[in-house]
């Protein structure tokens, strides 16, 4: 998929939410998706980068963008339908959600597993991407042709030593995608596939491996042509998928 050439207002006119915007992959994905088009809504917990990120959107010229703060993990289902009163208020519609949020806070043998990081990372990788789509769908299946994202990663796929709440949240998400895209397929706009970025050179990466050098790593801005295309209309009808950004 990386090979995968976008035009250039590729995202005219569409609505996309994207989690974590403030870091990382995210902070690249929502300016690339702004640049080609989208308005976007930067969802994310540390209000100074998501004011960052919208600020070099703004200075770049694309669509005005939206800044959400909220924690997913701390976040009640009170939360959520508010999220989706502004939204509908807002933009009446949505036309795609990235999960790309997470929290991994290193790679630890489960023996010695924090029992509280561990329900801590399943919410805010687990739990919360299932309480925003659900939260969301109404918006979702207003659009004329939608497009729900999770993020993979395949230290979940292969059981990787070491990967723990991370890993087991990621093989969730998994199913949890699989299960939307059967459920969502007929008589829905709302198509919902993974995207597995591979190991780049941002957040989760470093902090997995902080011995080695960060240059090792795949450039971040090498996989975002793989986000263009399932959070644009060129993967219409592709459904159920996990899409491996470096191939
Ligand atoms: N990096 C890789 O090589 C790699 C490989 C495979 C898969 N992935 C996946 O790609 C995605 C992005 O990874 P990354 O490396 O870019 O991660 P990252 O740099 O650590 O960024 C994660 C983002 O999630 C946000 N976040 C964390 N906890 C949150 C919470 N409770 N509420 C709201 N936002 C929260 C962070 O906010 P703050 O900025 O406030 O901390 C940050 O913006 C993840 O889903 C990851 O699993 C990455």
């Amino acid at each position: 998929m990386k090979d995968y050439q976008a035009v250039i207002d590729l995202l005219r006119n569409r609505v996309v939410l994207v989690t974590g915007a403030g870091d990382g992959l995210g902070r690249l994905v929502a300016r690339r998706l702004a640049l080609h088009g989208a308005t976007v809504i930067l969802l994310g917990r540390t209000i100074r980068k998501l004011e960052q990120i919208y600020d070099e959107i703004e200075q770049a010229g694309a669509p005005k963008p939206a800044i959400y703060p909220m924690n997913l993990e701390g976040a009640n289902a009170k939360d959520y339908a508010d999220l989706a009163q502004v939204l509908e208020t807002e933009f009446g519609r949505l036309d795609g959600l990235l999960h790309n949020a997470t929290l991994f806070e290193g790679l630890t043998p489960l023996a010695n597993y924090d029992i509280e990081l561990w329900y801590r990372v399943l919410q805010v990788n687990l739990n919360a991407p299932f309480l925003l789509t659900r939260a969301l769908l109404g918006l979702l299946n207003r659009s004329a042709d939608a497009s729900v994202v999770f993020t993979a990663d395949r230290a979940s796929e292969e059981g990787r030593a070491y990967w723990g709440a991370y890993a087991a949240a990621k093989g969730g998400a998994e199913t949890l995608m699989k299960i939307l895209a059967s459920e969502l397929e007929t008589n829905t706009p709302i198509r919902v596939n993974s995207i597995d970025p591979g190991q780049v050179r941002a957040g989760l990466t470093l902090r997995a491996y902080p011995g080695r050098p960060a240059t090792e790593w795949t450039d971040p801005e090498a996989v975002l042509s793989a986000y263009l295309y399932l959070l644009g209309p060129d993967s219409k009808g592709v459904t159920g998928q996990i899409v491996r950004a470096q191939d």
